[in-house]
Parts: structure tokens; C-alpha cells; sequence
């Protein structure tokens, strides 16, 4: 039975969505403590000419694949050629991965978000957190609740469900991000946090961090999963490809240049590394948070931000794979939500236990959860995107012109999607492999 494919209502909700996909724990989590361990404004600098100039690429064609197809990820590339079926299942099986660790910082997110509310604050969040993270029962429980609140979603469709959730969380996300913002501007750090963020020290440039600054962007932007590609074939027919995609850019760079702005002044003024790394969010801030006025409402601020940061970006990476098995495997959509739940939940109970006792359990040297988030995201997702990238460039004919229009602009962007990006990727994989 063909069944009619959704469309978002208005172009407000197609840039919510995609914006709500973008904008995530890469966001406001890992953006800020990459930018602190490699230097600051440099990487900042850096990181927006890259997402300015290449990798809006890849984000227009995987845009304008969703435009012209109208079909989910596997069918997106069978229709280009049916040699191309395996790497739309490879999108699949990518996506499908990410969040079975996404997920388990849900699970912390849920919990921190239930201490900040009791106001039962702990006296050591270093210590807290190792005891919390360590434990069976309670992870667990916490990774799959946020598995299932995040299914609701696609479970009820694309306009009754995402559009709504996006359209809601997206706008109540941005405002809380500007207040707590506005709020860490007030503190004494505040001038040696924007000066850490804004004033270049380029004895600090070098090549490993531009790999690291390409990897965060495409991170970032959803880019090499088909999540795009399918949030793309809802758009409406008239929508213009290059203009939403740099909206999309400049969106998310504004939220994660934010989001540094809400943390090097509370960093600063309480004299943590700003390189703290992956424990700034649920030590050095909860902490600092425990220590100002009102602390149970900043915190439970700043983790109600994290939560519509990741519940919507999760909402995008379970779509992709629902719309995928809903179609491939002719199920209804309820089915394909039911059978993606299972999935995520089998893989991720695993990972959430390998900050405790399978911690010692080592792929490749490294723990379930390190190795799920390092070959997702260092190579899975530069090889999909270059992927991505010659298909586009060298198997669809003038792709180029319906992805950036026919003018100067057009050409430039056709010889980068042609030669420039696909060498940069193919030096990203290298040194990441
Ligand atoms: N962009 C998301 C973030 O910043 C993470 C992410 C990476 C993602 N790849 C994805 C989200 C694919 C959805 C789909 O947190």
C-alpha cells in the first residue's frame, strides 16, 4: 500500500527540526571542551571557516537527495543505483549505533535532572558521579526511560509527533540557553572566559587540530547518516536547498558559541580547566552550580537544556531508522519504532554498563561505550560523508545545479563537492585510522 509521505506544515517546523537534529550534546557538551583543549578562539576560528566552506557541502546534498527522491535513506540510494542499496544500509546500521551511547548520557542527564528537583544536592560531584555512573540498576533504568521518551516521537509520526516536539522543545531550549548565557556574563570571570573564546593565540594552530575541528563540524551538523536526507524528504517542493542549509549553519553555530558563552565565564570564575574534557557537564558544572545561589534552579536549568538538546537530536536519529525499516521492511510505523526501540535498547544496556562493571571489557583497547562513540564518529561518519560526496558529485548528473543553483556560486561549490571535500575527507579518515 503507497502511502501519502508526510510534509512538515510550514518551513518554521522544517528548520526547527533540522536545527533540533544539529543541536545537540555535540553542542553544548562536546563543542565547548574540544574548543577548550585545542586553544580556545583559534579553534574557533578554525572550525567556522570549515563548516562555512566545506561542510556545507555534504549538508546540501544530503538535503537535496530528501528533495528530489522523497525517500528514505536505503531507497534514497537504491534509486540513485541499485549498487549504492549496501550504503544506504550502511546510514542505517551508522545511525542505529550513535545513539546506543547518546542514550546513556540521556540517562545521567534524566538523573541529574531528578537531583537538581529534590534539591538533595551531593557534597562531591567527582565522587557522585563515578559512584552513580558505576552502578547496574539505576543507569540502566535512566538509558532506556530516555530510550522510551524518545520513541514517543516517531512512534506518533512525523507532524503529530516530531514536528510538535521540535516546534515546542527547539524555541524553549534557545530561550534557556540565552538566560543562563546572560547569567554567566554577570560573574567575575566572565572577561577571561570571552577573551579564552575570542582572542586568537595561533602559536596553538596545527594539523591535528583542524582534523579534530572538521570532525566536531560534521558531528554536529548530523552530516553522513541519511538523518538529513530524511528530514529533507519532508520538505516542501519550493524550498530553497543553499538558504536553509546555511540558516541550519548559522543556527547551530550561534547555539554552540552560546553555549561557550554560558560556560568559560562560570569555568573561569571558578578556576576549572577549561580543557576539563567529557566530565565539565556532569562534574565541574554541577558543582559550580552547587556552590551559587539558587543552585537548584541553575542546575536544573542547565540540565533541562541538555535534555531538549538530546531528546531532539535523538528524535532525528531514531526517525531515520524508523522511516528505513518502515519502508525496506514493509512494517507500519509502530512496528518499525517498536523493533528500532529493541534494537537500541540491546546495544545500549551494554554500554551504559561499561562505566561499571564491564568496564574492563576492552574493543580495540577501548571500553563499549569509547569504542561505539570513537568508530561512529572518527570513521563511520567521515567515510559516509565522502561517500555522500561522490555520489553526489560523480554518479548523479547536474546534481550540483538543483543542490546550489546554476550561478558562480553554483561552480565553485561543484569543483568543491568534486575534488576539494573529497580529499579533505579522505585525509580526515587516514589520520583517524
Ligand atoms: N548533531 C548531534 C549533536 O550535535 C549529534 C549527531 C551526530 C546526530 N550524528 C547524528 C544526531 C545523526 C542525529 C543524527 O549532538
Amino acid at each position: 500500500m503507497e502511502v501519502k509521505r508526510p510534509e512538515w506544515t510550514s518551513h518554521f517546523s522544517f528548520i526547527a527540526a533540522t536545527v533540533g537534529s544539529a543541536v545537540g550534546l555535540g553542542n553544548i557538551w562536546r563543542f565547548p571542551y574540544i574548543m577548550g583543549k585545542n586553544g580556545g578562539a583559534v579553534f574557533l576560528l578554525t572550525y567556522l571557516l570549515l563548516i562555512a566552506f566545506i561542510c556545507i557541502i555534504p549538508l546540501c546534498c544530503e538535503l537535496t537527495m530528501g528533495k528530489i527522491y522523497k525517500k528514505d535513506a536505503i531507497n534514497t540510494f537504491s534509486a540513485i543505483n541499485p549498487k549504492y542499496k549496501w550504503f544506504g544500509w550502511l546510514c542505517i546500521f551508522t545511525v542505529t549505533l550513535i545513539p546506543c551511547f547518546y542514550f546513556v548520557v540521556g540517562g545521567w542527564i534524566l538523573n541529574y535532572i531528578w537531583v537538581f528537583l529534590t534539591g538533595n544536592l551531593p557534597d562531591n560531584f567527582a565522587v557522585y558521579f563515578s559512584n552513580f555512573s558505576s552502578q547496574i540498576f539505576m543507569p540502566c533504568f535512566l538509558t532506556i526511560l530516555f530510550l522510551i521518551l524518545t520513541a514517543i516521537f516517531p512512534y506518533r509520526g512525523v507532524n503529530s509527533g516530531i514536528e510538535k516536539a521540535n516546534n515546542i522543545m527547539m524555541p524553549a531550549f534557545t530561550l534557556f540557553l540565552f538566560i543562563l548565557a546572560v547569567f554567566a556574563l554577570t560573574l567575575p570571570g566572565a572577561k577571561d572566559g570571552l577573551l579564552f573564546m575570542f582572542k586568537p593565540d595561533f602559536s596553538q594552530f596545527d594539523k591535528t587540530m583542524i582534523l579534530t575541528a572538521l570532525g566536531q563540524a560534521l558531528f554536529t551538523l548530523s552530516i553522513g547518516m541519511g538523518t538529513i536526507l530524511t528530514y529533507g524528504s519532508y520538505m516542501k517542493e519550493n524550498t530553497n536547498i543553499l538558504k536553509s542549509a546555511y540558516t541550519l549553519i548559522i543556527c547551530d553555530t550561534i547555539i554552540a558559541i552560546s553555549a561557550g558563552i554560558m560556560i568559560f565565564p562560570i569555568v573561569f570564575s571558578f578556576g576549572v580547566q577549561p580543557s576539563a574534557g567529557a566530565t565539565l557537564a556532569f562534574i565541574s558544572m554541577p558543582q559550580m552550580f552547587s556552590e551559587l545561589p539558587f543552585a537548584s534552579v541553575f542546575g536544573l536549568v542547565f540540565f533541562i537544556l541538555l535534555f531538549f538538546a538530546s531528546i531532539t537530536s535523538g528524535i532525528s536519529m531514531m526517525e531515520t531508522t524508523v522511516a528505513a525499516f518502515m519502508d525496506n521492511l514493509n512494517i507500519s510505523r509502530k512496528k518499525s519504532t517498536i523493533l528500532t526501540v529493541f534494537i537500541i535498547g540491546l546495544i545500549s544496556i551494554p554500554a551504559t554498563l561499561s562505566f561499571g562493571v564491564l568496564k574492563d571489557f576492552k574493543l580495540c583497547d577501548k571500553t563499549i561505550f569509547d569504542f561505539l562513540d570513537y568508530t561512529t564518529s572518527n570513521l563511520f561518519l567521515p567515510f559516509n560523508t565522502l561517500i555522500i560526496c561522490l555520489i553526489a558529485g560523480w554518479c548523479i548528473p547536474y546534481f550540483w545545479e538543483k543542490a546550489f543553483g546554476k550561478g558562480f556560486i553554483g561552480s565553485i561549490f561543484n569543483i568543491l563537492l568534486k575534488f576539494i571535500v573529497p580529499f579533505i575527507l579522505i585525509c580526515v579518515l587516514v589520520s583517524g585510522i
